[in-house]
């Protein structure tokens, strides 16, 4: 695997930006980064800061390493893990500057709505590993998954939800340009941590 891939040596501590990048206090996570197109943009968009991509798929996770590497991006890493066991356990807290949640498994069965990733004991989770006013970043095309993202996150005290207002410059993800091109609606949330 690319060098970009950070293999963790050990899956019960915890891990700093440091420790992920070789310097640095702070990043922003791409949780179910998928092939990577959204993470490689912003990496190359804003070179000065640190993106980092959770993917539990292998193949996935290794075209997104070596399409850092092939463009030059020093700033990317990408780790092959379950994303809420990452930042539950592997994560040190306070580090990430903004965390993107785009297009995830919406998991619209009732009987699977305990699969999604938020859920209300998530959210801790979110805070935890979220800098002070650090940011959560949500959209999706299923709507029913939105407002239950704004209901749990939005509803909590540890977060507010905020206008999104530079959302014209956030880069489309793989699965949104796909969505976009079957004329589905794209639903948006921001939500800013309380300290
Ligand atoms: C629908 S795709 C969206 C990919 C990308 N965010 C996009 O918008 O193009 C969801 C991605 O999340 C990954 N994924 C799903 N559940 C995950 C989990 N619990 N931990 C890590 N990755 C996960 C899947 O393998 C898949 O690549």
């Amino acid at each position: 695997m690319a060098t970009t891939a950070f293999i963790p040596q050990d899956y019960f501590r915890r891990y700093s930006v440091a420790d992920i990048f070789g310097s640095g206090q702070e990043c922003e996570v791409d949780l179910g980064c998928g092939d990577g197109g959204f993470l490689l943009e912003m990496a190359r968009q804003h070179r000065e800061r640190l993106y980092l991509g959770v993917e539990r798929l292998l193949g996935r996770l290794r075209k997104v390493c070596s399409r850092a590497e092939m463009q030059g991006l020093e700033n990317v890493r990408g780790v092959r893990v379950e994303s809420r066991y990452f930042l539950e356990w592997m994560l040190q807290e306070g580090c990430v500057r903004r965390l993107h949640y785009l297009f995830p498994d919406p998991w619209p069965k009732e009987r699977h709505h305990k699969k999604r990733f938020v859920q209300t004991d998530t959210v801790p989770i979110l805070h935890r590993v979220l800098a002070p006013e650090g940011e959560l970043l949500f959209r999706t095309d299923h709507e029913e998954y939105y407002d239950w993202v704004c209901d749990i996150v939005g509803g909590s005290p540890l977060f507010r939800q905020e206008e999104w207002t530079d959302i014209a410059s956030y880069p489309a993800t793989d699965f949104q340009r796909q969505w976009e091109a079957l004329g589905k609606s794209i639903y948006s949330a921001r939500f800013v941590r309380i300290s």
